[in-house]
């Protein structure tokens, strides 16, 4: 397994629209090892395969309290959405920010488990919130999207303030 390098906002790779899986074979579960352990070394509750720069539809999670219950989700699509929440999200490609998005509060989502075996789950709080945010990844758009144009440039400019300061 590797650690991969996580892209970070304002990189304009995390704007790619990825493709679907062909075929869950070797390669692809040698990725789903390597995020899972990108995230959890990060630490983080959901990694898309956009943010480590490979435009596939793939996409990782773990929510649970002990870190023990990773959920792989490849060519993951929503069937149904409903209802409607508001948290505060934060992503591993946005380091430290943390801001307020709305989301559905229930989502019904179709994929492909790590063998390959197509699965539907029907998602609620933390899970649903975490696979819309992880999902708009793979569509090639990044949480503080969702916030004004004034916002988002504050952001950039903190970023860009920390990557030197870190530099
Ligand atoms: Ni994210």
């Amino acid at each position: 397994m590797a650690l991969l390098p996580i892209l970070r906002y304002p990189d304009p790779r995390l704007h790619t629209r990825a493709q679907p899986v062909g075929r869950v074979d070797a390669g692809i579960r040698k990725l789903v090892a390597d995020m899972a352990e990108t995230m959890y070394a990060a630490p983080g509750i959901g990694l898309a395969a956009t943010q480590v720069n490979v435009h596939q539809r793939l996409l990782v999670l773990d929510i649970s309290e002990d870190k023990s219950q990773l959920q792989v989700f490849i060519n993951p699509e929503i069937l149904s959405r409903d209802g409607e929440c508001t948290g505060e999200e934060g992503c591993l490609s946005v380091p430290g920010i943390y801001e307020t998005v709305q989301r559905s509060e229930r989502v019904r989502v179709r994929a492909l488990d790590r063998d390959g075996q197509p699965f539907e789950t029907d998602a609620t709080g933390l899970l649903a919130v975490c696979l819309q945010h992880e999902i708009d990844h793979l569509n090639g758009k990044v949480f503080v999207e969702y916030l004004s144009r004034l916002k988002q440039s504050r952001i950039q400019a903190k970023l860009a303030k920390q990557a030197r300061i870190t530099a």
